[in-house]
């Protein structure tokens, strides 16, 4: 297999065939639950320290940004991450790179902790809805400003919040977060209906930092005016990071590959349910106490079969794994079906375009909806040049694909793929056999 086929400025990767994937792949800390280390740390008092916390751009433009606020936030000899609110100033500009977390949930903080803060964004997160946070912070007393359409650059002007009772209008882990930060510093209580339950990283983290969180059905309920208390958080590996090596081995004939002590938190861990039901052979081997769930995952080369997805608190759960089912999907035997997905057209790229684009290219069978996609299988890939759009998580796909196509799959510009897992080739090259 060939994965540093680098060609200079295009960042150009060919991905071949593998013959076979076997051994250990322990994938960086969680993606999400980094961020809110982070801003919880600066939203606190005292100290919190992070072990293992990840090292995707995205992640580093949250830690950059909460610099810029005048926070402290070091790594550590040890390799932990310290974070301290130690003098934020209040105003600001912040730059969230890529990252739709770093843009959302720093709304938040800043409509609770500034006085003005400026949030700006590359193309593809300039593209990306902030409407949906916007409102609500507004509502709650700031006065936020966006571009027209409702996009980045965001102005927010912080100042006397007083809590609402809010039901999200799409189901969006990021825009309950943002209320619940902004919450910590409102009149009152703040309470944010979910209909479709989404991952609830902050809920957890805020009760570890010693804030009382009202969870009553679908109402997730915070009060103003207690400051999280800093703590140790222990990061598991990200699941949606673990989730690209583990059907690369379900597809990659006479493959095992096991990776420790990836983040299990059963709204995140969706993925393995829908592979579960397709047949695939994913055991947990191991749990781990902690904070958030976590465990031992090990995947066998496994005959798939077609499964429907539709069901939508599943398909919040497993929204950033669907372009690395869908590659799975190729190869299952029936109709696998995604619906109730529109969000996909609104992360880093349209991936139900995207993946439609790319799969076809590759010879795969695929109809669209506006809200999924539907994918026929098994058919063998074929290798085609191929569209990161910009995406991480479609390079990373497509680089699965590349393994098991026959003829070398090419990858405009794989160095996307820094934006969640800088080490994703190293780390695959590992597995090669
Ligand atoms: C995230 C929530 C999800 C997810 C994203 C990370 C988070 O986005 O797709 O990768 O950390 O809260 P939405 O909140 O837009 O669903």
């Amino acid at each position: 297999m060939t994965v540093t086929t680098a060609v200079a400025l295009a960042m150009k990767r060919v991905v071949e065939k593998a013959a076979r994937l076997e051994g250990i792949v322990k994938v960086p800390g969680d993606k999400s639950i980094s961020h809110r280390a982070l801003i919880l740390g600066a939203a606190g008092r005292g100290r919190q320290t992070i072990d293992g916390i990840s090292d995707a751009a995205d992640v580093r433009a949250t830690a950059d940004a909460l610099r810029t606020m005048g926070c402290f936030v070091e790594s550590m000899p040890d390799g932990r991450t310290v974070v301290m609110a130690t003098s934020l100033s209040r105003e600001f500009d912040v730059n969230a790179a890529n990252s739709g977390t770093t843009a959302r949930l720093l709304a938040g903080f800043a409509a609770g902790y500034a006085d003005r803060c400026r949030i700006d964004g590359d193309a593809s997160l300039r593209r990306r809805p902030m409407a949906r946070v916007a409102e609500p912070l507004a509502r709650m007393g700031a006065r936020v400003t966006l571009a027209n359409g409702g996009t980045l650059p965001a102005v927010i002007e912080g100042g006397s919040l007083h809590g609402i009772r809010y039901e999200l209008p799409v189901a969006s882990a990021q825009v309950k977060s943002a209320i619940l930060i902004a919450g910590l510093c409102a009149e009152g209580e703040t309470t944010v209906i979910e209909r479709v339950p989404t991952r609830d990283h902050t809920e957890i983290l805020l009760e570890a930092m010693e804030v009382p969180v009202t969870r009553d059905g679908d109402a997730i309920t915070v009060h103003g005016g207690i400051r999280p208390v800093g703590t140790h958080v222990t990061v598991p590996g990200d699941a949606s990071s673990a989730a690209f090596f583990l059907v690369a081995a379900l597809l990659v004939p006479g493959s095992r590959v096991h990776v420790p002590f990836t983040g299990l938190n059963p709204r995140r861990a969706g993925f393995l349910d829908v592979l579960a039901a397709m047949g695939a052979d994913v055991t947990i081997d191991a749990e781990h106490a902690g904070v958030e769930r976590a465990g031992d995952l090990t995947a066998r080369t496994s005959e798939l079969a077609a499964v429907t997805v539709d069901d939508p608190a599943r398909v919040a759960s497993i929204i950033d794994e669907i372009p690395v089912l869908a590659v799975a999907a190729t190869r299952a035997h029936g109709r696998t079906v995604f619906r109730g997905a529109s969000e996909l057209r609104h992360k880093e790229s349209d991936r139900i375009e995207a993946l439609a684009t790319n799969l076809r290219a590759l010879g795969a069978k695929v109809e669209t909806f506006d809200d999924g996609l539907a994918i026929d299988g098994p058919t063998p890939l074929r290798g085609a040049a191929v569209s990161s759009f910009g995406d991480h998580r479609i390079a990373m796909a497509m680089t699965v694909a590349g393994l098991v196509a026959e003829g070398g799959v090419e990858i405009d510009d794989a160095s996307v793929v820094d934006v969640s897992y800088p080490g994703f080739y190293n780390d695959l090259r590992t597995l090669v056999r």
